[in-house]
């Protein structure tokens, strides 16, 4: 035999030693740690944990501590692995609209940077699921590239009023489309082997007194208006946790209320993941882990360490039984197999940022609202020879809202100035309108006035072909707006440009709706909320018409204040930290609804938004079935290739036996110039329902419904009936 087949011999044998070594170990190991049998089910695998932990390490996973100084980035919450039992450490950050690290006192390291996706209102205006799954999709990449495998983001609220400071986070005012949206980003996050949080649960509606504010509600109006939106989102999103919200609902804390947490959560949704608390809303041991409260999270944040040695204690003397920690352990385990993230211990793939700055710009690009659009100003001639760019420091960024879902964005923020209300400070995310415009028209004159003159802004504009204003408003959490007016000075050159120039455009970067007293002087209004880190390319893109404005409003605009069901923020003027009731009497009629009961006009309705092109909806028919459906015809009767959203209405008595027009439906068609398509919608029979509190059933009550499609809330010419059995939906 010669020595080379003795040593290929040899090698071959080594190999196969190594490999029964290895397989000898990995069985060995599965027979110490059988939960790590993917064969099993996660509920099995976390019973099988459960089992074999000590009443300490249970405990240890039942809270969560923001002091994490050893850690690579500051995390909003870590939870200590357990290395004996082959469980890895949870961490927690906020990404909402992307990987949020918090600056470290005002600065930051380039490894705390991500993707700054727009805001969340910016998501649900392209009333894209498809859309809000890759941005999910891209926070959940993010995430484990930086070693990341919880996220406190899924949040979907429902903006009641359009004043709340966090409403940018949400989806806006209609179950539906929030269910909708935010079920899809959760989905994309777990796709991607990280676990979502779905919060704030439920009815933080408002940030003003948010930790002493007692939400008052019929629960039936609840079941059809809030909780209807987290709903649809746990439906088609099964995230693995839930957060409860700081205040409380009907006089119980969000985080100790066990109709809210046992009963509609896990019983009758069949949520099976755990519930974390919203940073400093725990108030009790025995009361909240019995209420269904699995983990104290940033204990730091609360009076007291509620869970950790105090639940130990009331496991002791009895008030808390132990198996009732078994369970709470039991079911953050659960979530973390059924997420694959005690399983998944591939090294995080990088992400992509350039695909993930792709992404960012073209939320942007499918959200911005066009408002306004006299005489076909925009998209701006191609020969435009002069345009005056004015204020927002659009020749530096876009605006960010503030708060914990604050992205430090990919090469740090382009400017941060202190913020209006708080001690924090207002970023604006890196890409300029005004050099993304000049890019565009490169023959034109492309100049900047701050805004902060008056007379040099209106100067500007007069000698301009097209003056393009850039109005800003803060938003931040832990703040409402006390009205719906953009801050005065911003009225005011808005009102003086136009004055010097009638072809004046607003370009609005807003966390929510603002009052517009200026809409009739000005030729164009385009809002782009806080469009993220392709803000400004987004932007000019639909300017300048290499991109449609494909947007519609999740959101009313209201014309004032006083068409709102709470003129004024409650609480907003007495003394904050004050206990306070908010008695929500519109019950279920939120946003558009509240408009059609009281027959108010606002100044943009919901589902509003205008094309470069222009389109008609004919010949709907209706077809009755246990889901009934309807169909009708698009057609793009304008001149440009154009996106037309139509949306379909039903009109349908809640439990208190008012009737309230409900979104049931939309579609997104897009559409070449004369192009004609027969679109069909189902309508699921929970959003024509009711929920009857008493026998704790929705119900059809109806033999018919009136139907109507349209274009927005406000304009929907085509009506019909949708007959429909009327009976009680399953459970
Ligand atoms: C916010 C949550 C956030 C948490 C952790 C709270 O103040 O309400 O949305 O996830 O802090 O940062």
């Amino acid at each position: 035999m010669s020595l080379k087949r003795i040593s290929g011999s040899l090698f071959a044998l080594a190999l196969l030693l190594c490999l029964v070594a290895a397989g000898l170990a990995a069985g060995s190991r599965r027979n110490d740690r059988p939960w790590m049998d993917r064969g099993l089910s996660p509920d099995a695998r976390a019973r099988l944990v459960v089992q074999a932990m000590t009443e300490p390490e249970k405990i240890q996973l039942l809270s969560s501590t923001s002091v994490n100084p050893d850690q690579p980035l500051p995390l909003a919450g870590l939870i200590r692995g357990i290395d004996r039992l082959g469980i890895p450490a949870i961490k927690e950050t906020n990404a909402g609209l992307g990987i949020a690290i918090p600056f470290r006192n005002g600065h930051h390291n380039t490894a705390d940077e991500a993707t700054a996706l727009p805001s969340g209102l910016a998501i649900a205006a392209t009333w894209s699921p498809d859309l809000a799954y890759a941005a999910g999709s891209l926070i959940g990449s993010e995430a484990r590239a930086k070693g990341l495998n919880v996220v406190l983001g899924g949040a979907a609220n429902l903006a009641r009023d359009p004043r709340n400071g966090r409403n940018f986070e949400y989806a806006g005012e209609d179950p539906l489309l929030t269910g909708s949206i935010v079920g899809e980003a959760i989905r994309g996050i777990g796709d991607r082997h990280v676990i979502s949080t779905m919060k704030h649960f439920a009815v933080n509606d408002q940030e003003t007194n948010r930790s002493n504010l007692n939400a008052v509600i019929e629960p039936a109006a609840l079941r059809e208006s809030d909780l209807l939106a987290f709903e649809i989102a746990n439906q088609r999103g099964h995230p693995g946790a839930v957060m409860c919200s700081y205040n409380r609902v009907n006089g119980t804390p969000a985080c100790e209320n066990d109709w809210l947490l046992n009963r509609i959560l896990r019983k009758e949704w069949g949520f099976d993941g755990w519930v974390m608390s919203d940073w400093g809303a725990v108030h009790s041991t025995a009361r909240a882990a019995q209420a269904g409260l699995d983990q104290q999270s940033g204990v730091e944040w609360d009076g007291a360490r509620y869970f950790g040695e105090a639940l130990a204690a009331s496991v002791k003397d009895g008030a808390v039984p132990g198996r009732q920690v078994d369970e709470m352990a039991q079911r953050v385990l659960r979530s973390l197999f059924a997420a694959g993230v005690v399983d998944d211990k591939t090294p995080a793939t990088l992400a992509d940022s350039s695909r993930d700055a792709h992404l960012a710009q073209h939320l942007a690009e499918r959200g911005i609202v066009l408002l306004k659009n006299s005489a076909g100003l925009l998209p701006l001639a191609p020969d435009i020879a002069h345009v005056a760019v004015i204020g927002g420091h659009a020749d530096i960024g876009v605006m960010s809202g503030g708060g914990s879902s604050q992205v430090i964005p990919a090469g740090g923020p382009a400017l941060q100035i202190p913020a209006p209300a708080a001690a924090t400070w207002t970023v604006f995310d890196p890409s300029s309108p005004l050099n993304a415009l000049a890019a565009k028209r490169p023959q034109a004159h492309v100049d900047y006035a701050s805004g902060d003159d008056l007379k040099t802004a209106a100067a500007l504009a007069r000698t301009a072909d097209v003056a393009i204003v850039f109005a800003t408003k803060w938003e931040a959490e832990g703040h409402d707006s006390g009205d719906l007016s953009l801050p005065a000075d911003e009225d005011a050159l808005i009102d003086s440009v136009a004055a010097a120039n009638p072809k004046t455009i607003v370009v609005l970067e807003t966390g929510n709706p603002v009052r517009m007293p200026w809409k009739d002087k000005v030729a164009g209004i385009l809002e782009a909320w806080y469009p993220g880190q392709g803000g400004g390319e987004a932007i000019a893109n639909i300017l300048v018409g290499n991109t449609e404005p494909a947007g519609r409003l999740p959101i009313t605009f209201p014309a004032g204040d006083a068409q709102l069901p709470r003129p004024e923020i409650p609480g907003y003027t007495s003394s904050p930290g004050n206990p306070i009731d908010v008695d929500y009497r519109e019950g279920a009629a939120v946003g558009y609804k509240w408009f059609d009961a009281r027959r108010i006009a606002p100044l943009f309705p919901f589902g509003f938004g205008l094309s470069y092109t222009s389109f008609a909806f004919h010949d709907l028919s209706v077809t009755r079935s246990e889901v009934p459906s309807v169909s009708f015809t698009v057609t793009n009767t304008g001149l440009r290739r154009g996106s037309a959203v139509p949306q379909l209405y039903a009109w349908a008595p809640g439990a208190d036996g008012q009737v309230t027009q409900r979104l049931v439906g939309w579609r997104r068609v897009d559409l070449a110039p004369g192009q004609t398509e027969r679109v069909d919608i189902e309508v699921p029979p929970l959003l024509l329902a009711g929920f009857d509190a008493e026998r704790d059933r929705w119900q059809l009550s109806e033999t018919a419904y009136p139907i109507a499609i349209g274009a927005s809330a406000g304009d929907t010419p085509l009506t019909a009936s949708l007959p429909v059995a009327p009976r009680e939906l399953p459970p």
